[in-house]
Formats: C-alpha cells, structure tokens, sequence
C-alpha cells in the first residue's frame, strides 16, 4: 500500500492533479534517473537482522519483497491516488483482482451487497457464482433511483458496488445520492471508474469510499499490459493491502512502470477518445439505420443529465443496435477494415466488440437482456486515429452490411 511520499516538492505549489500525474516520481536511484527506473527484482536486501526484522514489523518504509510492494508498483498506485483525489492506493495484476480483492478484504460470510444490475460480465460472476459460496449475497438494483437501493438495503448490508459508465450499456448511475446512502448506513460504495477514468469523473468527490480500475483499459491505452488498482480511504486501503499481500495478486513491476509512465498521458488521450467518441455519435446519429444509439453525452442517452453533471466528458464508447439482429452484428464486424476486432478497449485504436458472442457470453439470454445485451448489440471503443478515417470505416460497414441483408 502507498502512502503519500515524503518528498514531493513539486505538491508545495499546489499544482492540478495533471500535472502531479506527470511529475509523481517516486521511484528515483542514487543515479537520479530522469526517467523511472525499472526495479525488476523480488526483494530487497537488508544490511542486518535487526533492520530487516523492523521492515517486516512495519516499523520503517522499506521494501522486503514483489509480492507485497515494489517501487514501479508504488509509483503507478501513488499517480492514481493523485488522480483520484484519494487517501491512499494500491495496484494489482488485473482489474478483476482490483474488484476482487475489494470484495475478498471488506466482505464477511453472512454480508450483503447490493450492487447495479448492469455490470462487467466477470464483475457479474463474482457476485452471483462466487461471492454466494462464500457466504456473501448479493441483491442487484437496476436503475439510480436511491429509493430503489435504499430499499434493497438490509441490515446485514456491508458494500454498495457500482460501475458507470457500465461495461456494455453506457448506463450512467447517478452516484452522489449513493453516496449519502452509503453515508447514512455506514456502508462502503465501490465505484468501478474504468470507463470514465479519473480525467472525467472523480467519484471520491460524489462519496465513494473505494475507487477500482482496470489500468488494462485507458490507464495503459495501448494495449501492452494488464493491471488494476484501488484507491480510496486510508482504513479500506489498509485492509484491501493486507488481503493482496497474503493472497499474491501482485503487478508486475514492469506492468507498473509501463501504466505509471501511461498516467503521464492519460488526460491527453481522454480529451482526444472523448472528441473522436462525440464525432463519430453525432455522424451515426445522422446516418441512422442503426436503433438505440447510445453515448452518454448525447441528449438521446436516457441519463445524459448525470453524466453532464457528473462527467467533464462523454468518453470514448458508445453502442448501437443493429435492427438485423445477430447476423447483421457478425456482418458488420466482417466488414470493417481500419477497426480491430478485439476483447479490449480504450486502446489508442478504435476496437469494435459484439458484447453477446464474447465478453458477456457466460450470462443466461435472460441476464443479457436485464442489462440492455441484445443480439444486434455492438460496441465501439473509440480510438485516436483522424477521426474522418474511424467515421468513413464505421460507415461503410454499416452501409455493407445492410446491403448483404437485401442481397
Ligand atoms: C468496467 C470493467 N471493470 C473491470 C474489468 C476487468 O479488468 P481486467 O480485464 O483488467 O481484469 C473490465 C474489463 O473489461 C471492465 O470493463
């Protein structure tokens, strides 16, 4: 777990949270690199027994071995507590250990959570397959409406976990009156800030206790490495830290230092994802033949207030439904050629998904179809390239694969 570092001079001139993303370094040899340095190694050496017993009893900052911490991993934990605007952090392998390990270090045989309906299809496992043969419940509340939490709240509830914008139906959640709900009832909300990232929505500031990421996605931004990390108030961390320790999800080193050195760019890339993302809405928009367009920014999205209110930005995703259904969602994909086909997003190139087939495909039809997941369902991850390329791609396999269904 990190805690903010001692020596942070640049933070006495009260600078934005960009810029502390691009100047945190935290991890700095004896050489005075510019640049991180990579500390690829599983431990750390100790000049005597008494030194190397108080390091292991906590009583001096010092790091003992890669499984608990490592300086590429503080570093990268430190940027996003910055950049969140949180207490303290911790980084992980995956996102999904980051949701994980929340769930395993806060959550009790007995406990309740009550979580939105609408949430990542592994995020979904984990609290209908998993968590209930430990001993935990879990109730799911489809809409933001606090009088529907509040009422699905029992007394053994301990978490509220949400996502927003969710992963694949850009629902937009609604999180300050959650969190005066969590307030009120001495509960933890987790917020699953993935998609907005901390550029755009900051949700410690709405309330949230814990904040999960999966760095995988717009963190890192290129598609090179998997990560995750969790950030929010000192006590949670703690015991979030704890868990990770015993039970060994730890980041690669090198993973860390290339996600830190990612942060250094991150505000940059969602300025350009979220123009790209707006562009290529309002030309599909005014195309149409494709139903239920969804971005969050845009005044059709049914909760597009919140999100203006919550978000200084529309992201990089947006969704649509194809009227011909699931063969019309293959055509399509068939048909572009600059889009990748591929299981991630927020990468710098724009990436076309067929939810239904792949990420999702492990829930019931029923459970899909709670969560918005039609067969036609298509999601595109916005990418950076001339966003005149990414509209005339997008387009033209529209236009083609409507013409193979009259053919
Ligand atoms: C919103 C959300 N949370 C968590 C995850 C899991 O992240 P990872 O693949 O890094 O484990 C994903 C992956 O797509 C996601 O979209």
């Amino acid at each position: 777990m990190i805690e903010p570092p001692v020596h942070a001079p640049h933070r006495e001139h009260g600078v934005r949270p960009e810029t502390e993303a691009v100047r945190t370094q935290i991890t700095r040899s004896h050489l005075r690199e510019h640049s991180s340095p990579l500390y690829l190694t599983s431990s750390f050496v100790f000049d005597d027994a008494e030194e190397m017993a108080a390091a292991f009893a906590g009583d001096v900052d010092r790091e003992i071995y890669s499984r608990f911490t490592n300086p590429n991993v503080e570093e990268l934990a430190d940027k996003m507590r910055v950049l969140e605007g949180a207490e303290a952090g911790h980084a992980v392998a995956t996102g999904m250990a980051a949701v994980f390990a929340t769930f395993g270090a806060l959550l009790s045989a007995g406990d309740h959570v009550v979580a939105f309906r609408s949430v990542f299809g592994s995020t979904h496992r984990l609290l209908t397959d998993v968590l209930p043969r430990l001993g935990i419940e879990c109730t799911y509340v489809g809409t933001s409406d606090p009088e529907a939490w509040r009422d699905a709240v029992r007394p053994e509830t301990r978490m509220l976990f949400v996502e927003t914008p969710t992963n694949p139906g850009l629902d937009i959640v609604d999180l300050e009156p959650l969190g005066a709900l969590a307030r009120e009832r001495e509960l933890v909300l987790v917020v699953d800030n993935s998609f907005a990232t901390p550029v755009l929505q900051r949700p410690i500031e709405f309330g949230a206790d814990v904040v999960v990421h999966s760095a995988t996605k717009y963190v890192d931004g290129q598609g090179r490495v998997m990560g995750g990390t969790v950030v929010g108030r000192r006590e949670r961390i703690e015991e979030i830290y704890a868990f990770c320790r015993a039970s060994g999800p730890s980041l690669s080193p090198f993973n860390a230092w290339v996600l830190s050195k990612s942060l250094e760019t991150l505000h940059l890339r969602m300025e350009r994802h979220c123009t790209n993302a707006a562009r290529l809405a309002c030309e599909l928009a005014t195309f149409g033949h494709v139903e239920a367009l969804r971005y969050p920014f845009l005044d059709s999205h049914p909760h597009h207030e919140v999100a203006r209110r919550q978000m200084s930005g529309g992201g990089g995703l947006l969704t649509f439904r194809l009227p011909g259904g699931l063969e019309q969602g293959r055509r399509f994909l068939d048909a572009v050629s600059l889009c990748s086909l591929t299981a991630n997003l927020g990468d710098t190139r724009t990436i076309v998904t067929h939810p239904a087939s792949t990420t999702h495909a492990k829930l019931t039809e029923e459970d899909r179809l709670a969560v918005g997941i039609t067969p036609g369902l298509v999601r595109i991850s916005v990418g950076l390239e001339d966003v005149q390329d990414i509209v005339l791609d997008v387009l033209n396999a529209l236009e083609r694969s409507r013409m193979s269904r009259r053919a």
